[in-house]
Protein backbone atom coordinates (compact mmCIF):
# COMPACT_ATOMS: atom_id res chain seq x y z
CA UNK A 1 0.00 0.00 0.00
CA UNK A 2 1.47 2.86 -1.36
CA UNK A 3 -0.45 5.25 0.84
CA UNK A 4 -1.77 7.64 -1.84
CA UNK A 5 1.97 8.06 -3.01
CA UNK A 6 3.46 7.03 -6.60
CA UNK A 7 5.74 5.36 -5.26
CA UNK A 8 6.89 2.89 -2.11
CA UNK A 9 10.13 5.20 -2.19
CA UNK A 10 8.70 8.45 -1.82
CA UNK A 11 5.84 7.24 1.23
CA UNK A 12 8.97 5.99 2.58
CA UNK A 13 10.96 9.35 2.12
CA UNK A 14 7.57 11.13 3.89
CA UNK A 15 7.11 8.20 6.58
CA UNK A 16 10.85 9.04 8.16
CA UNK A 17 9.72 11.77 10.73
CA UNK A 18 7.01 8.99 12.53
CA UNK A 19 9.64 6.05 12.17
CA UNK A 20 12.59 7.60 13.65
CA UNK A 21 10.22 9.32 16.49
CA UNK A 22 9.40 5.35 17.07
CA UNK A 23 13.12 4.68 17.00
CA UNK A 24 14.14 7.24 19.92
CA UNK A 25 11.09 6.26 21.82
CA UNK A 26 12.29 2.56 21.55
CA UNK A 27 15.74 3.82 22.87
CA UNK A 28 15.42 6.89 25.29
CA UNK A 29 13.72 6.83 28.35
CA UNK A 30 10.52 8.69 29.17
CA UNK A 31 12.37 11.90 31.22
CA UNK A 32 14.97 11.87 27.93
CA UNK A 33 17.72 10.81 30.65
CA UNK A 34 19.21 7.65 30.06
CA UNK A 35 19.64 5.63 27.02
CA UNK A 36 17.94 1.70 27.46
CA UNK A 37 19.63 -1.09 24.94
CA UNK A 38 18.07 -4.47 24.71
CA UNK A 39 19.21 -7.36 26.97
CA UNK A 40 22.46 -6.63 28.65
CA UNK A 41 23.04 -4.08 26.94
CA UNK A 42 27.08 -3.43 25.51
CA UNK A 43 29.62 -1.81 28.49
CA UNK A 44 31.89 0.56 26.74
CA UNK A 45 34.30 1.00 29.38
CA UNK A 46 35.65 -2.51 28.66
CA UNK A 47 36.16 -1.85 24.92
CA UNK A 48 39.14 -0.07 23.35
CA UNK A 49 37.77 -0.20 19.58
CA UNK A 50 34.72 -0.33 17.76
CA UNK A 51 34.60 -2.12 13.94
CA UNK A 52 31.80 -1.37 11.74
CA UNK A 53 31.32 -3.24 8.69
CA UNK A 54 28.47 -3.41 6.06
CA UNK A 55 27.29 -3.12 2.25
CA UNK A 56 26.10 -0.02 0.55
CA UNK A 57 23.65 2.68 1.87
CA UNK A 58 24.10 0.63 5.57
CA UNK A 59 28.08 1.40 4.90
CA UNK A 60 28.18 4.92 4.55
CA UNK A 61 25.52 5.17 7.96
CA UNK A 62 28.88 3.68 9.22
CA UNK A 63 30.81 6.18 7.85
CA UNK A 64 28.90 8.79 9.40
CA UNK A 65 28.48 6.98 12.74
CA UNK A 66 32.52 6.78 12.66
CA UNK A 67 32.56 10.81 13.07
CA UNK A 68 30.15 10.45 16.18
CA UNK A 69 31.97 7.59 18.18
CA UNK A 70 35.59 9.53 17.35
CA UNK A 71 34.02 13.02 18.52
CA UNK A 72 31.19 12.26 21.15
CA UNK A 73 33.05 9.29 22.89
CA UNK A 74 36.40 9.36 22.07
CA UNK A 75 36.78 5.94 20.90
CA UNK A 76 39.22 4.77 17.96
CA UNK A 77 36.54 3.06 14.83
CA UNK A 78 37.40 1.13 11.78
CA UNK A 79 34.72 1.31 9.47
CA UNK A 80 35.05 -0.99 6.21
CA UNK A 81 32.89 -2.65 3.12
CA UNK A 82 31.69 -6.03 3.84
CA UNK A 83 33.10 -7.47 0.85
CA UNK A 84 36.78 -6.28 1.14
CA UNK A 85 36.80 -6.99 5.32
CA UNK A 86 35.44 -10.81 5.05
CA UNK A 87 38.76 -11.64 2.82
CA UNK A 88 41.31 -9.39 4.07
CA UNK A 89 42.32 -11.45 7.28
CA UNK A 90 42.09 -8.32 9.44
CA UNK A 91 43.48 -9.02 12.84
CA UNK A 92 40.80 -8.26 15.46
CA UNK A 93 42.18 -7.21 18.85
CA UNK A 94 41.27 -7.38 22.53
CA UNK A 95 38.68 -5.24 23.23
CA UNK A 96 37.06 -4.78 20.13
CA UNK A 97 33.15 -4.74 19.57
CA UNK A 98 32.39 -5.76 16.22
CA UNK A 99 29.33 -3.70 14.39
CA UNK A 100 27.06 -5.20 11.52
CA UNK A 101 24.33 -3.19 10.04
CA UNK A 102 21.92 -3.98 7.45
CA UNK A 103 18.75 -2.87 6.85
CA UNK A 104 17.33 -6.91 5.89
CA UNK A 105 19.92 -8.62 7.71
CA UNK A 106 20.57 -10.99 5.06
CA UNK A 107 23.08 -9.45 3.00
CA UNK A 108 25.61 -12.37 2.12
CA UNK A 109 28.56 -10.28 2.58
CA UNK A 110 27.85 -8.62 6.25
CA UNK A 111 27.07 -12.09 7.23
CA UNK A 112 29.69 -13.49 5.88
CA UNK A 113 31.96 -10.62 7.84
CA UNK A 114 30.09 -11.03 11.10
CA UNK A 115 30.55 -15.07 11.16
CA UNK A 116 34.72 -14.07 10.51
CA UNK A 117 34.62 -11.76 13.82
CA UNK A 118 32.25 -14.70 16.01
CA UNK A 119 35.21 -15.84 18.28
CA UNK A 120 37.44 -13.02 17.48
CA UNK A 121 36.01 -9.64 18.67
CA UNK A 122 34.91 -9.30 22.40
CA UNK A 123 31.10 -9.03 21.64
CA UNK A 124 29.14 -9.16 17.75
CA UNK A 125 26.60 -6.22 17.64
CA UNK A 126 24.37 -5.18 14.57
CA UNK A 127 22.16 -2.59 13.74
CA UNK A 128 19.17 -4.09 11.89
CA UNK A 129 15.80 -3.81 10.33
CA UNK A 130 14.81 -7.19 10.19
CA UNK A 131 14.70 -8.38 13.78
CA UNK A 132 14.61 -11.74 12.76
CA UNK A 133 17.56 -11.77 10.13
CA UNK A 134 20.78 -14.03 10.18
CA UNK A 135 22.51 -11.11 10.94
CA UNK A 136 20.61 -10.20 14.28
CA UNK A 137 20.00 -13.86 15.21
CA UNK A 138 23.86 -14.35 15.14
CA UNK A 139 24.51 -11.45 16.93
CA UNK A 140 25.54 -11.23 20.91
CA UNK A 141 23.47 -8.25 20.67
CA UNK A 142 21.20 -6.91 17.95
CA UNK A 143 19.59 -3.54 17.75
CA UNK A 144 16.14 -2.83 16.04
CA UNK A 145 15.97 0.39 13.56
CA UNK A 146 11.86 0.28 13.56
CA UNK A 147 11.97 1.47 10.34
CA UNK A 148 9.11 -0.95 9.28
CA UNK A 149 9.06 -2.83 6.20
CA UNK A 150 11.05 -1.03 3.79
CA UNK A 151 9.98 -1.38 -0.27
CA UNK A 152 11.64 0.45 -2.56
CA UNK A 153 14.99 -0.96 -3.50
CA UNK A 154 17.01 2.44 -2.85
CA UNK A 155 16.90 2.28 1.00
CA UNK A 156 15.87 5.68 2.33
CA UNK A 157 14.14 5.20 5.81
CA UNK A 158 16.28 2.72 7.05
CA UNK A 159 19.56 4.88 6.40
CA UNK A 160 17.91 7.62 8.68
CA UNK A 161 16.83 4.96 11.29
CA UNK A 162 20.48 3.16 10.93
CA UNK A 163 21.64 6.69 11.90
CA UNK A 164 19.68 7.64 14.48
CA UNK A 165 20.17 4.24 16.21
CA UNK A 166 24.03 4.54 16.09
CA UNK A 167 23.94 8.02 17.02
CA UNK A 168 22.10 6.74 20.48
CA UNK A 169 24.98 4.04 20.82
CA UNK A 170 27.74 6.73 20.25
CA UNK A 171 26.10 9.08 22.83
CA UNK A 172 25.72 5.89 25.13
CA UNK A 173 29.56 5.44 24.51
CA UNK A 174 29.99 8.41 25.19
CA UNK A 175 28.36 8.85 28.59
CA UNK A 176 29.68 5.04 29.63
CA UNK A 177 33.30 6.41 29.08
CA UNK A 178 33.17 9.57 31.01
CA UNK A 179 32.90 12.38 28.03
CA UNK A 180 29.56 13.36 28.65
CA UNK A 181 27.78 13.77 32.27
CA UNK A 182 24.20 12.79 33.37
CA UNK A 183 22.80 16.45 32.53
CA UNK A 184 25.31 16.84 29.16
CA UNK A 185 24.00 13.29 28.02
CA UNK A 186 20.09 14.69 28.96
CA UNK A 187 20.71 17.66 27.26
CA UNK A 188 21.58 15.56 24.09
CA UNK A 189 18.69 13.57 24.40
CA UNK A 190 16.79 16.26 24.89
CA UNK A 191 18.34 17.75 20.94
CA UNK A 192 17.90 14.70 19.77
CA UNK A 193 14.17 14.52 20.51
CA UNK A 194 13.51 17.70 18.45
CA UNK A 195 14.72 15.91 15.40
CA UNK A 196 11.04 14.12 13.82
CA UNK A 197 10.03 17.88 14.16
CA UNK A 198 13.00 19.31 12.25
CA UNK A 199 12.68 16.44 9.67
CA UNK A 200 8.64 16.97 8.79
CA UNK A 201 9.87 20.93 8.52
CA UNK A 202 12.56 19.59 6.06
CA UNK A 203 9.86 18.13 3.66
CA UNK A 204 8.37 21.11 2.91
CA UNK A 205 11.35 21.33 0.29
CA UNK A 206 10.40 18.77 -1.82
CA UNK A 207 9.08 21.40 -4.64
CA UNK A 208 12.38 23.40 -4.46
CA UNK A 209 13.98 19.87 -4.71
CA UNK A 210 11.81 18.83 -7.29
CA UNK A 211 12.93 21.94 -9.36
CA UNK A 212 16.59 21.45 -9.18
CA UNK A 213 16.14 17.60 -9.71
CA UNK A 214 14.19 18.53 -13.15
CA UNK A 215 17.04 20.58 -14.14
CA UNK A 216 19.69 17.77 -13.78
CA UNK A 217 18.07 15.00 -15.23
CA UNK A 218 19.49 15.44 -18.06
CA UNK A 219 23.03 15.26 -17.03
CA UNK A 220 25.70 13.01 -17.74
CA UNK A 221 27.65 13.21 -14.53
CA UNK A 222 27.01 14.83 -11.10
CA UNK A 223 29.81 15.22 -8.57
CA UNK A 224 28.38 15.73 -5.21
CA UNK A 225 30.84 17.43 -2.42
CA UNK A 226 31.01 17.15 1.22
CA UNK A 227 33.60 17.76 4.41
CA UNK A 228 33.27 16.01 7.77
CA UNK A 229 30.03 14.29 8.29
CA UNK A 230 28.36 15.79 5.09
CA UNK A 231 31.21 13.85 3.41
CA UNK A 232 29.37 10.40 3.46
CA UNK A 233 26.03 12.28 3.34
CA UNK A 234 27.51 13.02 0.08
CA UNK A 235 28.75 8.89 -1.11
CA UNK A 236 25.03 8.37 0.19
CA UNK A 237 23.70 11.12 -2.54
CA UNK A 238 25.43 10.02 -5.07
CA UNK A 239 24.59 6.15 -4.59
CA UNK A 240 20.77 7.44 -4.91
CA UNK A 241 21.46 9.29 -7.48
CA UNK A 242 22.62 6.59 -10.20
CA UNK A 243 20.80 3.74 -8.16
CA UNK A 244 17.58 4.89 -9.80
CA UNK A 245 18.14 7.69 -12.06
CA UNK A 246 21.21 5.98 -13.88
CA UNK A 247 23.01 9.14 -13.84
CA UNK A 248 26.39 8.68 -13.36
CA UNK A 249 27.68 10.32 -9.88
CA UNK A 250 30.31 10.25 -8.04
CA UNK A 251 31.33 11.76 -4.49
CA UNK A 252 34.39 13.50 -3.12
CA UNK A 253 35.26 14.86 0.17
CA UNK A 254 35.53 18.65 -0.36
CA UNK A 255 39.18 18.85 0.31
CA UNK A 256 40.04 15.75 -2.30
CA UNK A 257 39.09 18.31 -5.22
CA UNK A 258 42.12 19.37 -6.05
CA UNK A 259 43.88 15.88 -5.87
CA UNK A 260 41.91 15.07 -8.88
CA UNK A 261 37.79 15.59 -9.73
CA UNK A 262 38.71 19.01 -10.47
CA UNK A 263 39.62 18.27 -14.16
CA UNK A 264 36.08 17.00 -14.54
CA UNK A 265 34.77 20.93 -13.81
CA UNK A 266 32.82 22.29 -16.97
CA UNK A 267 29.85 24.12 -17.77
CA UNK A 268 27.86 20.80 -18.03
CA UNK A 269 28.87 19.61 -14.53
CA UNK A 270 26.42 19.94 -12.14
CA UNK A 271 28.17 19.95 -7.92
CA UNK A 272 26.19 18.77 -5.22
CA UNK A 273 27.48 20.28 -2.53
CA UNK A 274 26.50 19.51 1.20
CA UNK A 275 27.13 22.07 4.05
CA UNK A 276 25.16 23.23 6.61
CA UNK A 277 26.65 26.12 8.26
CA UNK A 278 29.51 24.68 10.67
CA UNK A 279 33.12 25.20 11.26
CA UNK A 280 34.04 24.04 8.11
CA UNK A 281 31.87 25.96 6.17
CA UNK A 282 34.58 28.27 4.92
CA UNK A 283 36.38 25.93 3.59
CA UNK A 284 33.36 24.42 1.21
CA UNK A 285 33.06 28.36 0.19
CA UNK A 286 36.60 28.40 -1.09
CA UNK A 287 35.93 24.67 -3.10
CA UNK A 288 33.03 25.93 -4.06
CA UNK A 289 34.28 28.93 -6.09
CA UNK A 290 37.22 26.97 -7.35
CA UNK A 291 34.11 25.46 -8.70
CA UNK A 292 32.60 28.15 -10.04
CA UNK A 293 35.86 29.63 -11.67
CA UNK A 294 35.61 26.82 -13.69
CA UNK A 295 31.89 26.92 -14.59
CA UNK A 296 30.83 24.42 -13.04
CA UNK A 297 27.20 24.65 -11.46
CA UNK A 298 26.70 24.37 -7.61
CA UNK A 299 23.42 23.41 -6.03
CA UNK A 300 24.32 23.87 -2.86
CA UNK A 301 22.34 22.28 -0.14
CA UNK A 302 22.73 24.44 3.36
CA UNK A 303 20.54 26.57 5.84
CA UNK A 304 20.35 30.16 5.32
CA UNK A 305 23.22 31.57 7.38
CA UNK A 306 25.50 29.26 4.66
CA UNK A 307 23.20 30.23 1.66
CA UNK A 308 23.95 34.56 2.80
CA UNK A 309 27.85 33.30 2.73
CA UNK A 310 27.66 31.36 0.11
CA UNK A 311 27.40 34.56 -1.55
CA UNK A 312 27.30 34.96 -5.66
CA UNK A 313 27.84 32.73 -8.33
CA UNK A 314 25.89 29.31 -6.68
CA UNK A 315 23.57 28.04 -9.35
CA UNK A 316 20.77 26.39 -7.13
CA UNK A 317 20.14 26.70 -3.36
CA UNK A 318 18.23 24.11 -1.80
CA UNK A 319 17.48 25.69 1.54
CA UNK A 320 17.40 23.79 4.84
CA UNK A 321 16.03 24.37 8.26
CA UNK A 322 18.89 24.98 10.99
CA UNK A 323 20.00 22.27 12.67
CA UNK A 324 22.17 20.82 15.65
CA UNK A 325 25.28 19.69 14.23
CA UNK A 326 24.79 16.31 15.58
CA UNK A 327 21.70 16.09 13.68
CA UNK A 328 22.91 17.56 10.12
CA UNK A 329 23.83 14.18 8.36
CA UNK A 330 20.36 12.72 9.23
CA UNK A 331 18.34 15.81 8.39
CA UNK A 332 20.38 15.95 5.37
CA UNK A 333 19.41 12.74 4.02
CA UNK A 334 16.43 14.00 3.39
CA UNK A 335 17.18 16.77 -0.19
CA UNK A 336 19.86 13.68 -1.53
CA UNK A 337 16.87 11.39 -1.43
CA UNK A 338 14.20 13.68 -3.08
CA UNK A 339 16.94 14.73 -5.57
CA UNK A 340 17.44 11.31 -7.03
CA UNK A 341 14.11 10.53 -6.57
CA UNK A 342 12.79 13.27 -8.50
CA UNK A 343 15.52 12.93 -11.08
CA UNK A 344 14.47 9.38 -11.26
CA UNK A 345 10.92 10.27 -11.78
CA UNK A 346 11.93 13.00 -14.11
CA UNK A 347 13.61 10.29 -16.30
CA UNK A 348 10.85 7.88 -16.18
CA UNK A 349 12.91 5.31 -14.34
CA UNK A 350 11.41 2.29 -12.48
CA UNK A 351 12.07 4.00 -8.92
CA UNK A 352 11.00 1.58 -6.98
CA UNK A 353 12.60 -1.40 -9.03
CA UNK A 354 15.57 -0.18 -10.44
CA UNK A 355 17.35 -2.14 -13.18
CA UNK A 356 19.46 -5.06 -12.48
CA UNK A 357 19.31 -4.83 -8.68
CA UNK A 358 17.59 -6.60 -5.59
CA UNK A 359 16.55 -5.30 -2.47
CA UNK A 360 18.31 -7.77 -0.44
CA UNK A 361 22.08 -9.05 -1.60
CA UNK A 362 21.83 -12.53 -0.71
CA UNK A 363 24.91 -13.97 -2.83
CA UNK A 364 28.26 -12.15 -2.93
O1 LIG B 1 20.11 -5.03 3.58
P1 LIG B 1 21.40 -4.27 3.70
O2 LIG B 1 21.29 -3.03 4.48
O3 LIG B 1 22.53 -5.15 4.21
O4 LIG B 1 21.77 -3.89 2.21
C1 LIG B 1 22.99 -3.28 1.90
C2 LIG B 1 22.98 -2.70 0.51
O5 LIG B 1 22.75 -3.72 -0.43
C3 LIG B 1 21.92 -1.61 0.34
O6 LIG B 1 22.07 -0.59 1.26
C4 LIG B 1 21.98 -1.03 -1.07
O7 LIG B 1 23.17 -0.31 -1.27
C5 LIG B 1 20.74 -0.15 -1.31
N1 LIG B 1 20.13 -0.49 -2.57
C6 LIG B 1 21.03 1.32 -1.27
O8 LIG B 1 19.96 2.11 -1.60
Amino acid sequence: DKAGHRHFMSKEIAEQPTVISEAIANYVSEEARSIRLPGEGIDFRALNRLTMVACGTAYYACVTAKYWFEQLAGMPVEVDIASEFRYRQPPVTEGTAALFVSQSGETADTLAALRYCAGKADRILSVVNVAESSIARESDLALPIHAGAEIGVASTKAFTCQLTVLLLLALKAAHARGRLDDDALAERLLTLRGLPAALNQAMSIESSVETVAQRIANANDVLFLGRGMMFPLALEGALKLKEISYIHAEAYASGELKHGPIALIDEKMPVVVMAPSDALFDKTVSNMQEVMARDGKIILITDQAGAAAAGDGVWQTILMPDVNPMLAPILYAVPAQMLAYHAAVARGTDVDQPRNLAKSVTVE
